[in-house]
């Protein structure tokens, strides 16, 4: 290891000065994590433009012996992506690529940097889409969504991120660019490297371009609020939609704590009955007209609920924006702890029971948010105020989802955040597997250290 004195200066020669931020003002943005919860100081942050400006970057900071924290979007809610110990932030913004869509493979590659947004405005110029869709589009990037495996509303149709990403260019820990970005459906030639790094949160290479597979856009969508009496309920009617409704495209979750929350927060009236147990955000979507069939089946399966129908794009958005705003209404009142938990859906609801129940006892004056991904079992459970009690909350409510059947990071990642729980999630011989994996592609521990591993 050699002084890291001439770090910047080595920095500024391969992506020029103004990309290689030493000042604290310009670095802050990239030292805080979207919640504010996580904090660190970065060495420097350092802005690539293109991959082989990123091999550089990788190669100068492991001559220097210097750890490299990979940031996106910076909304990652685990604190995996700001720095916690003086690391290199490598920020993947300026990794812009944004090949022509192939529509004969419906596919995209684009760089690791362009935000969901921008991915899916360009493909729809094409007449695709992009599968991923949540609240966090216009600053989210692809790379990040890769690394985390990012999940969101639509998973229902069309799986996680993992599911779309058909090919990955990255760079490893020794500044090799690997992968393919060719997309074939049919490769079986070893390993796959797109599956393995899609949830390595920057642990193992830094992704700098991603093949996706595009779905077709719908243009006709159909969506509705419905208020039910309980969460088991809601799981009911989730089975009864499933197979009555073709089109559908997502089915979410807010209970009654993030209802009350979001209306207050956006000045909106509850669009259905308030006292209801449970809220579900349903919407379908086609090539034609889907209202008939979601109209149809509510009246059906949940003839005696309140629903509220979107019948054009204002009162769409205004639905829509009661589930987006959920996660920005908490962190305006103050920083929650986050837990971000899937649970098998036959347990979902005496689970979310018994979860209520832990943080009332351990944290009576707290306030419990929980809303989420209905048809995936995926609970946020948010608790503003926990104060001491947050380590005792996590402890309790981890161990109960593991108990269930369900995992304790959905969709979010494990990050540092849940760095400990890992070993309870999957076993002690399977986290010696996945560091045997980590330390054989970055033996110096200079990606991402402490994320994900303990
Ligand atoms: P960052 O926050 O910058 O980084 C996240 C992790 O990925 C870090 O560990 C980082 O080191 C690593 N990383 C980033 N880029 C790269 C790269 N190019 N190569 C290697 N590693 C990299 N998530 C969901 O899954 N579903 C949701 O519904 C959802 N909703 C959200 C709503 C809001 C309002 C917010 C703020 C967040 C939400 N998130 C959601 C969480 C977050 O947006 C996702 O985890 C997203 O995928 C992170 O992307 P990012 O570019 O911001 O990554
Ligand atoms: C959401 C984020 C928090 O679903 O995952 O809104
Ligand atoms: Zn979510």
């Amino acid at each position: 290891m050699s002084s890291d004195d001439g770090l910047p200066a080595e920095l500024a020669a391969i992506v020029d000065d103004a990309n290689v931020l030493t000042d604290p003002d310009l670095r802050s943005r990239y030292e805080t994590d979207w919640t504010g919860r996580y904090h660190g100081e970065a060495r420097v942050v350092v802005r690539p433009a293109n991959t082989s400006e990123v091999s550089a970057v990788v190669r100068a900071c492991a001559h220097f012996g210097v750890a490299i924290v990979a940031q996106g979007g910076n909304t990652g809610l685990v604190g995996g992506g700001v720095p916690r110990n003086r690391e290199v932030v490598v920020s993947t913004t300026r990794l812009n690529r944004c090949d022509a869509v192939d529509i004969a493979a419906s596919q995209v590659t684009v760089g690791a940097g362009l935000t969901l947004a921008q991915v899916r405005d360009h493909s729809r110029a094409s007449g695709l889409d992009l599968a991923v869709d949540f609240a966090a589009r216009d600053s989210a990037t692809i790379g990040g969504a890769a690394a985390t495996n990012a999940g969101g509303s639509r998973v229902i149709r069309f799986g996680t991120m993992r599911a779309q990403v058909a090919g990955i260019e990255a760079v490893l820990a020794n500044g090799e660019i690997v992968g393919s970005l060719a997309g074939l459906p049919k490769a079986t030639v070893g390993l796959h490297l797109p599956s393995l790094l899609s949830g390595s949160e920057g642990t193992l290479a830094i992704i700098t371009a991603v093949r996706l597979r595009l779905v077709p856009w719908y243009r006709h969508t159909a969506t509705a609020l419905v208020g039910l009496p309980s969460l088991g309920d809601a799981v009911e009617l989730l089975a009864k939609l499933r197979r009555a409704l073709p089109h559908l495209d997502s089915v979410e979750l807010l209970m009654p704590s993030a209802m009350t929350l979001v209306c207050e927060f956006l000045g909106h009236p509850c669009p259905v009955d308030a006292a209801s147990g449970a809220f579900v955000l349903i919407e379908c979507a086609g090539d034609s007209d889907p209202m008939d069939e979601l109209i149809n089946a509510l009246s059906e399966h949940a003839p005696d609920s309140g629903t509220a129908i979107a019948t054009d794009e204002t009162s769409r958005a205004n639905l829509i924006a009661l589930r987006d705003n959920v996660t920005v209404a908490i962190n305006h009142i103050g920083v929650p702890l986050k837990l971000d938990v899937a649970i098998p859906l036959a347990e979902l609801a005496q689970s979310t029971r018994e979860i209520e129940g832990i943080i009332a006892r351990l944290a009576p004056t707290a306030r419990l948010i929980n809303f989420g991904h209905l048809a995936e079992g995926n609970l946020h459970v948010n608790t503003l105020f926990a104060g001491d009690a947050a380590g005792a909350i996590t402890d309790e409510v981890l161990q109960l989802v593991i108990e269930r059947g369900g995992v304790i990071s959905a969709e979010h990642g494990i990050g540092v955040a849940k760095s400990h729980w890992l070993v309870v999630q999957r076993g002690a011989a399977e986290v010696e597997a996945l560091r045997s994996i980590k330390q054989a592609l970055d033996p110096s521990n200079v990606l991402n250290p402490g994320v994900l591993l303990p």
